[in-house]
């Protein structure tokens, strides 16, 4: 289990830093106990973080109406990066996506957590607190944020591609 004192500690990867970002965060129902988690150990490590809610248990509440302003949020660059959750991330991250300028992976292991920043600029982590636990979605957090973007001329060439693309799509 992470605790707070060791978040942004351990070995994300070579091209990690401990730089606090500004951060957003959202969850239905389905990632609602999860969201509270997530958010206590970020706060306690000293992180800003802006919660788009759910703010109360409701089980008939929708993953897009928390996942939309977050991803607007990352797109605008009121947030640097998102942490969206719902029971199976699949939701959340189809919704973020829908936003241009927001790249969300759906991560339940260490290597996507940090390679879906480094090679494709990844911008929001998406969890499915129904099918990962809460230590290892802690861990997934910290390595996602301890992550950067390398900057490679291959990764931008793809990413560019993207860009085309929301730009056709505009
Ligand atoms: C809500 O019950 C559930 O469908 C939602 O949290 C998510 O798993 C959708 O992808």
């Amino acid at each position: 289990m992470v605790v707070a004192g060791e978040l942004n500690n351990n070995n994300a990867s070579a091209a990690s830093s401990k730089r606090m970002l500004r951060l957003g965060i959202a969850a239905d129902h389905g990632g609602f106990a999860l969201k509270v988690e997530i958010m206590r150990l970020l706060l306690s490590a000293g992180y800003e973080v802006e919660d788009f809610g759910a703010f109360q248990m409701d089980f008939d509440d929708d993953y897009p109406d928390f996942t939309i302003p977050l991803a607007q949020a990352v797109a605008d660059g009121r947030v640097e990066r998102g942490i969206a959750v719902c029971g199976s991330g699949v939701g959340a991250s189809v919704a973020a996506n829908k936003i241009p300028g927001v790249r969300a992976g759906l991560v339940h292991d260490s290597f996507s957590a940090h390679q879906g920043v480094e090679d494709d600029d990844m911008n929001v982590l998406c969890l499915g607190a129904r099918v990962t636990g809460p230590a290892l979605a802690l861990e997934l957090v910290d390595i996602f944020l301890s992550a950067n973007f390398s900057g490679a001329e291959r990764h931008q060439r793809r990413l560019a591609k993207l860009h085309a693309v929301e730009a056709a799509y505009r």
